[in-house]
């Protein structure tokens, strides 16, 4: 089988001005939450990455019309949708195809959802989506792989989440759009895409107060109607540029993106000595002292630092002199990424599943290396380019769930990066591979 491989020469600072796309993470959710609509919805600002390509087959399977229909507009008509089973290959791909037992049920009251897949850091629990639905009165079992959830009607109650969760927080909104009564989500995520995922609905006639806070209050209505709505800007791709662009010692400005969504990560950037410059929609990012310092960061659900920079973050640190500790607050295994780092000449230790230790100060070095899932694959890239030498980047497919145009856009900036084939594939990646 061919597969294509990233071939960066690093060492070049990055300068200039890159465009945020679409948040994924939003997008999924959104074109999922679509299902509940009867109507045409015009969704704008999605970007052209392969989970949402993924998302359209399977909403398109359900017997709903969907596709992109411009650079980055899809139209949705689930009007007729005739089918409540989420089912497949490429359902089980994708973590944001749980939105589909949310979905589902709310428009019809019934869901088979294969389990769904996603990048592999450790367990990925659904259990607060089905307490959150059983909350509503819904019953579900797990069957050969397959969630099955039913409910002859939803009622509205309160809903206590255990952990806050993106996925399921999401999720229980979306059964409860359209259940008698309210709903409300307690200790809920705070995430910018959950709030986004809010005012879509609102904007298709839904009542939900409370998105972006620990409590969301979900009165249901009879039914949604179609309209537009636009996406709001990529917080974890704005993120890989900011930290690209420190980690090259660059000056690069980073547009069309929402400042507030960044401050977590501009303010540990400002602590290292970068420069960050805020404007009303682009932050500038550039060197202010030849070195950088180092820091302690701490993943956190949102307001704090988001675990999907994590990685890119981690490879910055092996910049700045001293030791630096990253702790991992939010997955139980999302340092496995780190042996590649370390096959590049970084020092990091990994003290615990949740603590990276890292003697940072000395250059890295090109190296053939693999990116393990799609913030990994993003650390490679951040890595590449603060290297020197030459370094290729194998299993691009994770790279690409995520990320629109990224080689295009680096080059814009100055990267020396571009794209190969790689045929036959090189023995190492037979061993350190997927999973
Ligand atoms: C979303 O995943 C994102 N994915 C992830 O981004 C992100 O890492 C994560 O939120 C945290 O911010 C999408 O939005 C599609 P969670 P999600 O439910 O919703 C535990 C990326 O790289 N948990 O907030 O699956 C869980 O084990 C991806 O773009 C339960 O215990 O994450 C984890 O420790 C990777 N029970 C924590 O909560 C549940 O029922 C947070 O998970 C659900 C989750």
């Amino acid at each position: 089988m061919n597969d294509e491989k990233m071939v960066i020469l690093g060492g070049v600072r990055l300068r200039g001005e890159v465009k945020i796309s679409g948040a994924k993470n939003s997008a999924v959710a959104v074109l999922v939450a679509s299902i509940l609509v009867n109507g045409k919805c015009v969704i704008e600002n999605v970007p052209r990455v392969s989970d949402i390509y993924n998302l359209i087959g399977i909403i398109k399977s359900l017997g709903c019309e969907a596709d992109f229909v411009g650079d980055d507009t899809v139209e949705i008509d689930c009007s007729e949708i005739k089918s409540y089973k989420a089912t497949g290959a490429a359902v089980r791909k994708i973590r944001a195809s749980s939105y589909f037992m949310g979905a589902l049920l709310g428009r019809l009251h019934k869901a088979s959802v294969d389990l769904p897949g996603g990048c592999d850091f450790g367990v990925r629990p659904i259990d607060q989506h089905l307490k959150g639905f059983k909350a509503l009165g819904a019953d579900s079992d797990i069957e050969y792989g397959v969630v099955n959830i039913t409910a002859d009607k939803l009622v509205g109650d309160t809903v206590y989440m255990d952990v806050v969760s993106v996925g399921a927080t999401i999720d229980v909104m979306l059964a409860a759009v359209l259940a008698e009564g309210m709903t409300v989500i307690e200790s809920a995520a705070k995430e910018p895409h959950v709030v986004d995922v809010a005012n879509f609905l609102n904007s298709m006639g839904a009542n939900i107060r409370g998105a972006g806070t620990d409590v969301i209050k979900i009165r249901g209505v009879k039914e949604l109607h179609g309209g537009s709505f636009s996406v709001i800007p990529d917080q974890i791709e704005a993120g890989t540029f900011m930290i690209a662009a420190a980690a090259t010692g660059g000056d690069v400005l980073v547009n069309n993106i929402i400042p507030k969504h960044m401050e977590s990560l501009s303010a540990k950037l400002e602590e290292m000595g970068v420069g960050i410059e805020e404007f009303d929609e682009a932050i500038r990012v550039f060197v202010k002292q030849p070195e950088l310092r180092r820091c302690n960061v701490k993943t956190q659900p949102y307001p704090g630092f988001p675990t999907d920079l994590q990685p890119p973050m981690l490879t910055l640190l092996t910049k700045a002199k001293g030791t630096s500790i990253m702790t991992e607050n939010v997955w139980e295994n999302r340092f496995q990424y780190v042996s590649e780092l370390n096959r590049m000449g970084a020092y990091i230790s990994l003290e615990d599943s949740d603590e990276a230790v890292v003697e940072g100060g000395s250059k890295l070095v090109g190296a053939p290396v693999c990116a393990k899932d799609l913030r990994a694959g993003a650390a490679m890239v951040v890595a590449a380019l603060m290297a020197d030498g030459v370094t290729e980047i194998y299993n691009l497919k994770y790279i690409d769930r995520g990320y629109e145009n990224f080689e295009k856009k680096l080059k814009k900036l100055g990267a020396q990066i571009t794209r190969r084939c790689v045929n036959p594939m090189p023995d190492f990646l037979k061993t350190a591979g997927e999973k």
